[in-house]
């Protein structure tokens, strides 16, 4: 038989999620938060008008709508997941966070009178995944990080792997452009499934990381300098066993 000389190695063990099935999970992890962020993004305008008063972007508008950019985007209905499986869980545990998230923003964002509110969508995306991973029972843990020398938010600094990933694959000539980096490493004891998926600016982030370098974009931030094309971050998700 040839599946035999497979060997039982690649028989699934219960209760063992094989890196193809976690591959899967962090995939669509990712997809959900770039589903949230851009609900955001189209919204940004209207977050930003200090003439409007309430928006209507509380948590369950906003992750309907998000959900309905998730389908589109990978053609997966995430309400039908099942809730008994890890997958399901995981995937749930993101959406309540959005829910969370949003309807915690909403006096903030509400706001009259005030312009830029500092609600854009990579604040958004940092406080999903925190909240993220304080559902997410020890299972997993999301994070949006950028390479050291762009990187705005302390909190968001890459750790040691991210930083060793995103210098010698992401950075480095040769590597394909967009392809995400997965390895099972063991830490503190415990094997976990890593996957960092690079993501790269856009037009419309050169407004605040583009040039002049140094100069203060509306955040308060120096812009760094860079271009459409470069990278400007990484979706880092880690499945723990
Ligand atoms: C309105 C200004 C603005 C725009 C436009 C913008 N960013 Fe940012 N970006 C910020 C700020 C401010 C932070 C820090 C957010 C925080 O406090 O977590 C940030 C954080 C990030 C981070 C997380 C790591 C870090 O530096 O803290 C990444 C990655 C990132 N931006 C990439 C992008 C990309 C890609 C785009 C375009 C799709 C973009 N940004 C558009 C202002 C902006």
């Amino acid at each position: 038989m040839a599946v035999a000389s497979l060997g039982a190695a690649v028989w699934p063990v219960a209760g063992v999620a094989s890196e193809a099935d976690d591959r899967a999970i962090a995939d669509s992890l990712a997809a959900m938060l770039r589903a949230g962020r851009s609900v955001i993004s189209a919204n940004q305008s209207r977050i930003n008008d200090p003439a409007l008063g309430p928006k209507g972007l509380d948590g369950k508008t906003v992750l309907a709508a998000a959900v309905a950019g998730y389908t589109k985007a990978t053609g997966t209905d995430p309400l039908a997941s099942d809730p008994a499986t890890r997958a399901g869980k995981l995937l749930r545990a993101e959406m309540a966070a959005i829910v969370a998230v949003m309807d915690a923003a909403q006096a903030d964002i509400d706001t009259p009178g005030v312009g830029f509110k500092g609600f854009i969508p990579a604040v958004f995306g940092r406080l999903v995944s925190e909240e993220f991973g304080k559902r997410a029972g020890g299972l997993a843990r999301m994070k949006v990080t950028a390479p050291l020398d762009r990187v705005r938010n302390r909190a968001s600094r890459p750790d040691a792997f991210e930083a060793k990933v995103i210098t010698e694959n992401f950075l480095a000539p040769g590597w394909t452009r967009g392809a995400a980096f997965a390895a099972t490493v063991s830490q503190n004891g415990t094997e976990t499934f890593r996957v960092m998926a690079p993501e790269y600016y856009a037009a419309s982030c050169l407004a605040c990381h583009g040039t002049p370098k140094g100069s203060i974009d509306v955040t308060g931030y120096p812009r760094e300098g860079f271009a459409e094309g470069d990278l400007g971050g990484v979706i880092s998700i880690s499945l723990v066993h």
